[in-house]
């Protein structure tokens, strides 16, 4: 399965989309329309507007049709002749000379080009203006009324669950619930109910009967965010659950239909996971109906900018923070890595609103960030984090004790512009103090 695998659906327009009218004889012969579809008569707002006062002001309406042309006349006083026929409703092949009053028109098929649709640089709450993007927005424009299956596969903080929300609620199933269903956070034991709900009495505990996600959602869509973390002997309940749409509670054996489209994400590999036997085929062939990809921010950085001036703006209105951003600092900006991706920018930019001093953020409001990007391991150490381990205690607390004093730090040492007498007495610690922990940690003041 490819990337972007649902181009399967955007089908190219085979059939002529339009049709192309030549006026050859009457007061306006050489006039000419072209159109999807076309108006003709006597009438200053028909596509087609001819001089002639024999023609009825909307005369006829002309569509292209499988080969040929869909005239109708649109019940003229003086009627449309074909070939020497009055014509009602009917086909005509392309060429055809029709008459109407003193005037004759000849009729073609015409490849229409579409629309030249304004370049958009968001969908809904989805901000880009990268060729990735955009094409994204096209494709989810044409996902998003069908029922397919649509699995999001992008690195954290990608947009994966922003991309679903836009698909339920630019799907006809918006006025129902949205569902999200975070797999990586199902409890062993409670997950079949919750995913399928169950009667009173179940089992211990299951006071009262109570739906699943799938019921709840009825109607709507289910997110199913993480699905690459669902435990094996759940997948083939859910693949069950997808194939006939209906669901049985726990405890009781009444299947109930339930109408949800279901859409998924995960930020691992579930096709390794298919080939390592960590996940079902099925299962995932059946999720992965149709697969959209999102890059990640570093692969688009002509993003960076627009994202962040939308940032910017939904600033709280009453806060005392920045809300625009220097050309300089949107430079540097554009210069990082993030491997947190667009919520790794979106934090950034908060965090320098608040932080900077006047009403512009300035590369130099960005120091506090560049310590947090000194301050980070490579990107493998939060994944090798994610399998579960525990680390050691003493090293881990002394990584979490490194890190708050580099953000506080940075943060004082801005806030006072580098002034240490001020900033040892702000923090309430002593100079010599304040100096050894700049100097541990590689910061240096104006003294
Ligand atoms: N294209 C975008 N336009 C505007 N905001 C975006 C875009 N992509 C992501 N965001 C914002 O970035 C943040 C992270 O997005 P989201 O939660 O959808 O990511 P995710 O891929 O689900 O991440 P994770 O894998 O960590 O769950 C959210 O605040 C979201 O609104
Ligand atoms: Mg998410």
């Amino acid at each position: 399965m490819s990337e972007f695998s649902t181009r399967t659906i955007l089908r190219p327009r085979t059939a002529a989309s339009g049709v192309r009218v030549t006026v050859v004889a009457g007061p306006s012969t050489g006039a000419v329309a072209a159109g999807r579809k076309i108006t003709l008569g006597r009438s200053r707002v028909a596509d087609l507007a001819i001089a002639d006062f024999t023609v009825s002001e909307f005369h006829l309406e002309l569509a292209p049709h499988e080969g040929g042309i869909d005239v109708r006349d649109l019940e003229s006083w003086n009627g449309t002749y074909f070939e020497g026929g009055r014509l009602g409703r009917a086909v005509v092949p392309p060429g055809a000379i029709l008459a109407l009053g003193q005037s004759a028109i000849r009729v073609d098929l015409a490849n229409e080009p579409e629309p030249a649709r304004p370049v958009r640089d968001s969908f809904r709450t989805l901000l880009g203006r990268s060729t990735a993007m955009r094409e994204l927005f096209g494709l989810l424009e044409r996902l998003a009324p069908t029922e397919l299956t649509v699995f999001i596969e992008g690195p954290t903080g990608s947009g994966k669950e922003l991309v679903a929300r836009v698909l339920h609620d630019e799907s006809p199933r918006a006025g129902r619930p949205f569902t999200v269903l975070d797999c990586a956070a199902l409890p062993a034991s409670l997950a079949e109910s919750v995913l399928f709900g169950h009667a009173a009495g179940a089992f211990t505990g299951a006071v009262a009967a109570r739906a699943g996600v799938f019921e709840a959602a009825d109607g709507g869509t289910v997110f199913l965010d993480e699905v690459g973390d669902l435990p094996l002997d759940l997948q083939p309940k859910l693949l069950r659950v997808l194939e006939q749409r209906q669901i049985v509670r726990l405890g009781e054996n009444r299947p109930r239909p339930v109408s949800v489209r279901v859409v998924s994400a995960t930020w691992r590999d579930l096709r390794r996971m298919v080939n390592q036997g960590q996940f079902r085929d099925d299962l995932y062939f059946r999720l992965a109906q149709t697969r959209l990809v999102l890059p990640s921010l570093a692969e688009r950085r002509e993003d960076i900018e627009i994202l962040t001036t939308e940032f910017l703006r939904r600033m709280p209105r009453n806060a005392a923070c920045a809300r625009a951003i220097s050309r300089e600092a949107l430079a540097e900006l554009a210069t990082r890595t993030y491997p947190g991706n667009v919520r790794e920018l979106k934090n950034t930019i908060e965090r320098a609103a608040y932080m900077c001093d006047g009403p512009v953020i300035r590369p130099q409001d960005l120091a506090f960030e560049r310590l947090l990007e000194r301050g980070r391991e490579p990107a493998s150490h939060e994944e090798e984090a994610d399998d579960g381990s525990v680390p050691e205690f003493k090293g881990a607390k002394r990584t979490a004790v490194d890190d708050f004093e580099q953000a506080y730090l940075a943060r004082l040492m801005t806030k006072t512009n580098g002034n240490i007498a001020m900033a040892a007495g702000l923090a309430g610690i002593e100079r010599h103090y304040l100096r050894s922990l700049l100097k541990k940690h590689g910061l240096h003041s104006r003294e």
